[in-house]
């Protein structure tokens, strides 16, 4: 568990992701200092956070009032004094790595020796960047999703020399801060998150490439069509309800590839998914009528939501 050391948070960047990690854990009662080396993207970030503080506090989404969340945030024009008392340091500037390596360097220089250092990236690895550090067993990448003051989940990498210490502080704060923080297990570019992402991008530009499709019919499929599953099912379980033999059938037609034996073991075995009441996960009638009411729950909801804008 959290030993609740970290009290004091830093957000180097104030970028589109920046600003919202800092509202994130102002949100949430942390002090937040919030630098960024553009005095023009510092301000707008603090345009964003004001605006989105009352727009959630209409919606009653908000634990406090929006005044007292945004005094939680200190705004900074330099990198030093932003820094320098924090016990967690979140690097968020672009997504360049010469870039991230002078920028955690400088904060290297600037914090104690037990401040926790992490490196917000869509894709670059800590053993990438950690390189030249000091103390890499600080050290970690996170990977919050956009926005991360609405989206709960946190993907935490980290290299063979993060400490344990680090390990266990950074999964209980999040957990504490009721997100869920997954753990990469192997260091590799775009993490679980946007690989995922990405293989659906290549896709789509593929079907564009070979004139199957629009890119705005494209978007269409995805929003009304299987995107509305993807809120609330991963993968494993919208092909648990598909039907694992479906997919079996299906999977060398569209990939052209032999059907993976993680498929063929879960076929052999008759869990086929839901049909069958076990295929990754197990389906028994509590569980189903459980899923089955969330599903009827929010498709309605989108239907109503979004079809009609
Ligand atoms: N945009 C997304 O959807 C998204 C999602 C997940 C992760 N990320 C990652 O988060 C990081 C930030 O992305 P973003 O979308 O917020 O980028 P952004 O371009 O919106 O913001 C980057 C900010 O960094 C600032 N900056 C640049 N150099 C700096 C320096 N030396 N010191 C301090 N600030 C500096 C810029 O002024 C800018 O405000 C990237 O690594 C990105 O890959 C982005």
């Amino acid at each position: 568990m959290s030993t609740g050391k970290i009290e004091q948070i830093s957000v180097v960047g104030a970028g589109i992701l920046g600003h919202s990690i800092a509202q994130r854990f102002a949100s949430e009662g942390f002090n937040v200092n919030l630098y960024d080396s553009s005095k023009v993207n510092l301000l707008k970030a603090k345009n964003n956070i004001f605006n989105n503080l009352i727009s959630l506090s209409k919606s009653n989404l908000l634990k406090s009032t929006p005044t007292s969340i945004f005094k939680k945030i200190n705004f900074f024009e330099g990198l030093s004094r932003a820094v320098a008392d924090s016990n967690l340091v979140i690097e968020a500037v672009t997504e360049d790595l010469e870039l991230k390596k002078i920028v955690l360097q400088q904060i290297e220089s600037a914090v104690c020796d037990e401040c926790i250092i992490a490196s917000n990236s869509s894709s670059i690895i800590p053993s990438e960047y950690n390189s030249e550090l000091k103390i890499k067993s600080r050290v970690l990448g996170t990977h919050f999703f956009n926005p991360p003051h609405l989206l709960p989940l946190v993907e935490l990498i980290y290299s063979h020399c993060t400490s344990n210490y680090v390990k266990s502080e950074m999964e209980s704060l999040f957990t504490n801060m009721g997100m869920h923080p997954i753990v990469v297990y192997k260091e590799s570019p775009g993490f679980i998150g946007n690989r995922l992402q990405f293989a659906l991008l290549k896709e789509a530009i593929s079907i564009v490439q070979e004139g199957i499709s629009t890119p705005q019919d494209i978007d269409i499929v995805v929003k009304y069509g299987f995107g509305r599953r993807l809120s609330i099912m991963g993968p494993f379980e919208v092909f648990d309800y598909g039907g694992w033999d479906t997919i079996e059938a299906v999977y060398p037609n569209i990939i052209g590839d032999p059907v993976p034996q993680e498929i063929l073991e879960k076929v052999s075995q008759g869990k086929l998914g839901v049909k069958t009441g076990e295929g990754f996960y197990k389906w028994d009638p509590i569980n189903l009528n459980k899923k089955q009411k969330l599903i009827n729950d929010v498709y309605t909801y989108l239907e109503k939501k979004v079809s009609k804008q």
